[in-house]
């Protein structure tokens, strides 16, 4: 009997397969794995945890433009330069949707009303339009930067203050956390939520402080792991509820938390001197008011918080841990700043034009490990990829991980080596880097993150050594999430470089 179901089960998936490969080549779609798609699950029992990794190991297989059944997906994974090409510039429009029904943009993107989730069309052309010309224009940016520069002068304050003589451990993930949060939420509102102990706070303050850090806690919990549920909802229907409960919960959270801020703020705002993100916004909506709406205005200040500061910290995070893994390439970097801003005053934004290679450290950290590692979008209609029929709604994943990490395109990939960077001026060099996505839906927070990020760095280097706990290197492996996070946040010993004891001792 148990041979009979061996051989059945053989044919069975041997038919399937011949017959899956002629209706493939009769619609002309894109090839797809010989290994055919299961009931309910489809190629899913091909793929693990991290999934941009899956991906391109099927792709170095079976080619670099693949149709996958992932569940109840039709998927086209594009893992070449010229294919992403194709996708977000030819038919950058048709694929200017995001994927439909993703529990996060359910849930935490106001049922895909929000910027990240909502579809192509006039309303989300017009959250962009605000979002970009607004809030994050240059002009805008350059007005926040005293907030960023005060925000990392209080950290390396801070990590100063706890030296006593010999190197510190130092909790790394934490450290970048309280630096970022605060920085975009002294943006977004004026106000701190991360607080040292020496800090002096009434119990409203205390309170506050604990339930934002609550939330974000919550939502960095949600970005890191990727929900199955996307793809197979009959698990949805089946109990993975729970879930589902979760991120209503958050939501509500955070939406409650957003209002009483708004409102706040607009109790207490004045007319003149310089303006916070949510006054801005609330003045907007003064001179028109069924433009910026309430719910707008919160929407949009969660997707900076959310969209803005677990990527900077996940980069930030991965830097820091190149760097204690290549000794040489921290030297190269503090001997830059030594001699490009010395060690008399801190490293500043506009600084960073003069320090080429900490700028060759960010491009290299975002290569090997884009904190985006998958693009996801969704095409709006019929369109050809690589001479392929593509059908109206198939999610896309550009995986931009591995294209960034072939070796085919990449010398030794593997190896942390800034200077590959070396007088290359742009990010879209041929599309084989593309960290923050290219086109319609590219990341529109690109120029803050990388002043923030910048400076922060370039702060770290000038003002300390670091190194590793022990002799072992770092730990590189990365998280399973929709962001591309470390699986065990870096602990790193740290202690004041001697030329800027001075200097530290003064901020
Ligand atoms: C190192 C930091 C960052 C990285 C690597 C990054 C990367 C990305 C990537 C890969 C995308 C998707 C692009 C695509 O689908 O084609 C994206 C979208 C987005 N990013 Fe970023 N990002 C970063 C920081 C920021 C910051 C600081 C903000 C805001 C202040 C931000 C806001 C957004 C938003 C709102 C979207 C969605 C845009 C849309 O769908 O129209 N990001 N980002």
């Amino acid at each position: 009997m148990g041979a009979f179901y061996f051989y059945f089960s053989l044919t069975f998936l041997a038919i399937s397969a011949i017959t899956n490969y002629f209706l493939r080549k009769f619609q002309n779609l894109p090839p797809t794995p010989w290994l055919p798609p299961l009931p309910i699950i489809g190629h899913l029992y091909l793929l693990k945890r991290p999934l941009h990794k899956s991906l391109a190991k099927i792709s170095a297989r079976y080619g670099p433009v693949q149709l996958l059944q992932i569940g109840s997906r039709r998927v086209l994974v594009v893992s070449s330069p010229s294919a992403a090409e194709e996708c977000l510039t030819k038919n950058d429009i048709i694929f200017a949707n995001r994927p439909r029904q993703l529990l996060a943009g359910k849930y935490l993107g106001y049922n895909y009303d929000s910027l990240v989730y909502a579809p192509y069309g006039d309303h989300w052309r017009n959250l962009r339009r605000v979002t970009t010309l607004e809030i994050l224009s240059s002009h805008r940016l350059r007005e926040f930067e005293p907030i960023r520069a005060d925000e990392v002068r209080l950290m390396i304050r801070k990590l100063y203050r706890s030296w006593s003589g010999e190197a510190v451990e130092v909790q790394v993930n934490a450290m970048l956390v309280d630096l970022t949060l605060n920085a975009v939420m002294r943006m977004v509102s004026g106000k701190r939520y991360y607080y040292g102990k020496d800090d002096i706070l009434t119990d409203e303050e205390k309170e506050k402080a604990h339930r934002f850090q609550e939330i974000v806690e919550e939502v960095f919990c949600a970005m890191s792991v990727s929900h199955i549920g996307d793809y197979l909802p009959i698990l949805r229907w089946l109990g993975v509820s729970k879930l589902e409960k979760q991120l209503i919960a958050l939501q509500a959270k955070r939406d409650l938390f957003m209002k009483e801020l708004v409102e706040e703020i607009r109790c207490s705002m004045k007319n003149s001197g310089k303006r916070n993100m949510i006054q801005v916004l609330l003045s907007l909506q003064q001179t028109e008011p069924e433009c910026y709406t309430d719910e707008m205005i919160r929407s949009i200040m969660l997707t900076i918080l959310a969209g803005g500061t677990h990527t900077s910290i996940c980069t930030l995070e991965w830097a820091m841990s190149l760097l204690v893994n290549n000794p040489s390439v921290l030297k190269k970097a503090h001997n830059e700043i030594n001699s490009h801003v010395g060690h008399d005053r801190c490293v500043e934004e506009s600084d960073m034009v003069n320090l080429p290679y900490l700028a060759c450290i960010i491009k290299e950290t975002l290569r090997m490990y884009p904190a985006g590692p998958l693009l996801p979008h969704e095409s709006s209609k019929d369109c050809m990829v690589s001479g392929y029929h593509v059908p109206r709604g198939t999610m896309l994943l550009v995986n931009a991980w591995g294209i960034q990490n072939d070796p085919n395109i990449w010398g030794d990939p593997e190896t942390f080596r800034p200077e590959r960077f070396e007088g290359v001026e742009v990010y879209g060099d041929g599309f084989k880097l593309l960290p923050f996505g290219f086109g319609r839906r590219s990341c529109p927070g690109e120029n803050m993150a990388m002043r923030m990020v910048g400076l922060a760095l370039g702060s770290l280097i000038q003002c300390f050594e670091w190194g590793r706990t022990s002799k072992a290197k770092v730990d590189m492996n990365g998280g399973t999430g929709i962001a591309l996070a470390k699986t065990i946040h870096l602990v790193a010993m740290c202690q004041p470089r001697p030329i800027m004891l001075n200097l530290l001792s003064q901020l």
